[in-house]
Formats: C-alpha cells, sequence, structure tokens
C-alpha cells in the first residue's frame, strides 16, 4: 500500500525537539575516543560492556572507532523505586553472560546524570574481579551529580536538560534520532502514542 510522504510526520525534525549535537560532531568525537581508546588498551583485548538500552548506538558506533582486538557485552540495570534511588541501589534485569575476572572493562553508558546507577554498576563489576575497570559515557550531565563518578572517556558535557535521541529515551520514544536533542514539552511527547511501562 502507497504512503502518501505528507502523511509521514518525520520524528527527525519533529519541532518539540531542539537540536544539542549534531549527528556529525557525535560521530567526529567518537573517532577521538576510539583512537584514544586504541592507544591506552593495545594489548589489553578490553571487554566492552554496553548498558542497555540507551548505550547499544553509542557502544555500535565507538566500537567500530577502535581498532585493537575487543569484546563485548550487554548489561541491563534499573533503578528502584524514588525511595531507593537516594541509596544508589539498582536491580540487574539482565546480567553479563560471561565471567570477567581478570579482565580489562570498559563500561560504555550513554549519559551520567546523578552519578547513582553507574557508581553502583561499577562497583559491582570490580566486585566480581576484574582486572581494571573504566567507564566510556557519551555525556556528562554534571551539574545533576550527587554521586561521584569518575569519566574516563567522556563525549560532551551537556546543561542539565532533558535530552534525547542516539539511543536515548522519553518513555522509550525518539531512540532512533541520529542526533542529541532537547525535548522542549514532555507532555506533548507523548500524546497520541501508547503508553509503555516504565522499565529502564
Ligand atoms: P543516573 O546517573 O543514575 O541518574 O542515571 C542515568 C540514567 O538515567 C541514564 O542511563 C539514562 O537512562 C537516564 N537519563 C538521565 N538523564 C537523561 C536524559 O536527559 N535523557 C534520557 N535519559 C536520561
Ligand atoms: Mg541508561
Amino acid at each position: 500500500m502507497a504512503t502518501s510522504p505528507a502523511r509521514i510526520m518525520s520524528e527527525f525534525s519533529n519541532p518539540n525537539l531542539e537540536p544539542l549535537i549534531t549527528g556529525e560532531a557525535i560521530q567526529a568525537r567518537i573517532r577521538e575516543l576510539g583512537a584514544e581508546i586504541s592507544r591506552d588498551y593495545a594489548g589489553r583485548n578490553p571487554l566492552l560492556i554496553g548498558v542497555l538500552k540507551g548505550a547499544f548506538i553509542f557502544l555500535s558506533d565507538l566500537m567500530r572507532a577502535i581498532e585493537i582486538p575487543l569484546g563485548i557485552e550487554f548489561i541491563a540495570i534499573s533503578s528502584y523505586g524514588a525511595e531507593m534511588r537516594t541509596s544508589g541501589e539498582v536491580r540487574i534485569l539482565k546480567d553479563l553472560d560471561v565471567a570477567i575476572e581478570g579482565r580489562h572493562i570498559l563500561v560504555v553508558e550513554d549519559i551520567v546524570d546523578t552519578g547513582l546507577t553507574l557508581s553502583y554498576l561499577l562497583a559491582n563489576l570490580k566486585s566480581r574481579g576484574a582486572e581494571s575497570v573504566k567507564l566510556a559515557a557519551l555525556l556528562d550531565k554534571h551539574d545533576r551529580r550527587e554521586k561521584d563518578v569518575p569519566i574516563d572517556y567522556l563525549g560532551f558535557q551537556i546543561p542539565d536538560k532533558f535530552v534525547v535521541g542516539y539511543g536515548l529515551d522519553f518513555a522509550e520514544r525518539y531512540r532512533n534520532l541520529p542526533y542529541i536533542g532537547v525535548l522542549k514539552n514532555q507532555e506533548e511527547a507523548q500524546m497520541g502514542l501508547p503508553m509503555n511501562a516504565p522499565v529502564a
């Protein structure tokens, strides 16, 4: 069945989004990070651990900018309810499929916000006997930090605004944007769409 182009409401040019970081700028920064990681981890066969779901696009581009042998794994985590968040306790929804004892781990995350999720995850991975645990994050909302999390490889510092795209979502929407944008109106963002049960 033919679909008239006029009926396609492009998410990429959605007026409820204000572009913050272009796809080109993201790719250029990733090439720099990839070169840095290739040098730092030469001869160490690092295991990149992507934090689902948000980091999957960043991981897929970053790994192709790293030219040394490496492995990848995924982990899915979710914060507990409001009162648990202050303790920084998180639930592992999907754990790693392999043991990481003696491995050089590079956690790949989309964004560090309060830092509560990451500080739990980094400690958890260290406790499994990894040789080293470092962090690569595409975005850093430093103004919101509650727990100090050292970011070894950072894409961009961003202001305290809710961003979507390039893997990051609002209620599971906008992950497919090839750039990072600021969501202007959160109510409008959900209009006319089926609701998702909140997970990660
Ligand atoms: P925190 O650092 O423990 O507060 O949690 C970071 C997680 O919250 C990220 O992995 C994202 O899933 C989510 N998050 C924080 N800020 C944003 C945002 O601006 N847009 C989309 N997701 C966000
Ligand atoms: Mg995340």
